[in-house]
């Protein structure tokens, strides 16, 4: 099949001369959920705001379900729902009408039943007849959730889904990804966290600078992401890592006071015991020892000094 998205060459200059996007190729398969993960002023928005048609693309093309955003620009926006990074509704409006009217936008047909079940799923029932202004931020939220999915999208955009909500509605909204995904709905969503990425994504993007660094199946990714570190303050100095420790993957520190090891988060118990039976075997001994584990900075830093 086809991808649902595909993006070719995409450039955007803002008006001001900047250049926010410098050729992006991004092919996305129906039914995916791909995460894209980048640093402030990466480019996401900019990304997702062209698919969407709201913002008007400097050079090349993207197609949604065969259709290209600018010319067919009534077609492919009803395709997508768009739960934006800045929370734009009416204020004075209740959130049953903000909700229902948002799919009579998109020319369908009033769905009563589908606007509760929406409703229900993001624990927005009891403050249906609310007004906005009378929500929390969080709550807010939610109704640019169920405001997106009113009309049934084929594919929804998230940005930023989970800046500053809490870990009930990032539950309810992991739900709700699952539950639509099982229907087919293609996902995109942007992050900052690696966690989220991690739980729900089946491929993961990189964007920084305006270039896609790297997009990547998630498994084979959090492979290279889940990297460790041990270092062992050594009681005595080394001169040379001795051969029986060969099989580890070890590296000593310049003046031979610290080992540092390295080993992926998952299944990695064996090897330290291993390893710390080794270093016992060889005489090598530890006052102590710490651990750190790889963060998305350090992995933006390293995806950028790779690429460079
Ligand atoms: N309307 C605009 N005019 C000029 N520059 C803009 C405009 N919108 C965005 N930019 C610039 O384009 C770059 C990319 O912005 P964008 O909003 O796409 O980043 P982002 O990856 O979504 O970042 P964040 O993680 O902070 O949401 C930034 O440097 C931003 O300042
Ligand atoms: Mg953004």
């Amino acid at each position: 099949m086809p991808p649902i998205i595909s993006v070719k060459n995409l450039t955007k200059t803002y008006g001001n001369g900047f250049e926010a996007l410098k050729g992006v190729d991004l092919d996305i398969e129906r039914g995916e959920i791909l995460a894209l993960l980048g640093p402030n002023g990466a480019g996401k928005t900019t990304l997702i705001s062209i698919v969407c048609g709201i913002v008007n693309p400097s050079g090349g093309t993207v197609m949604v379900g065969g259709h290209n955003v600018v010319q067919d620009f009534r077609q492919t926006r009803a395709m997508i729902g768009l739960v934006p990074q800045e929370l734009t509704t009416d204020q004075f409006e209740t959130v049953w009408n903000t909700v229902s009217f948002s799919r009579g936008v998109f020319g369908k047909k009033a769905n009563p039943a589908l606007i509760e079940k929406i409703l229900r799923d993001l624990s927005l029932w009891t403050k249906k007849d609310n007004m906005l202004r009378e929500l929390s931020g969080g709550m807010k939220r939610r109704v640019l959730i169920a405001k997106a999915l009113s009309h049934e999208p084929e594919v929804l955009f998230l940005d930023e889904p989970t800046a500053g909500v809490d870990v009930n509605l990032r539950r309810d909204m992991w739900e709700v990804v699952k539950q639509l995904r099982e229907q087919g709905v293609t996902i995109i969503l942007t992050t900052h966290y690696i966690e989220e990425a991690e739980e729900i994504a089946d491929r993961v993007g990189v964007i920084n600078g305006g270039r896609l660094l790297l997009l990547e199946e998630k498994a084979a990714l959090m492979k290279q992401l889940g990297r460790k570190q041990l270092t062992l303050d050594l009681t005595e100095p080394l001169a040379a890592l001795p051969p029986s420790l060969g099989a580890f993957d070890l590296t000593l520190s310049e003046d031979g006071q610290k080992l540092m090891h390295e080993y992926s988060h998952n299944g990695s118990q064996d090897s330290i015991s291993a390893l710390l039976a080794a270093l016992t075997a060889a005489d090598i001994h530890f006052k102590d020892l710490s651990t750190r584990q790889s963060s998305l900075e350090d992995i933006f830093v390293a995806l950028v000094e790779e690429k460079a």
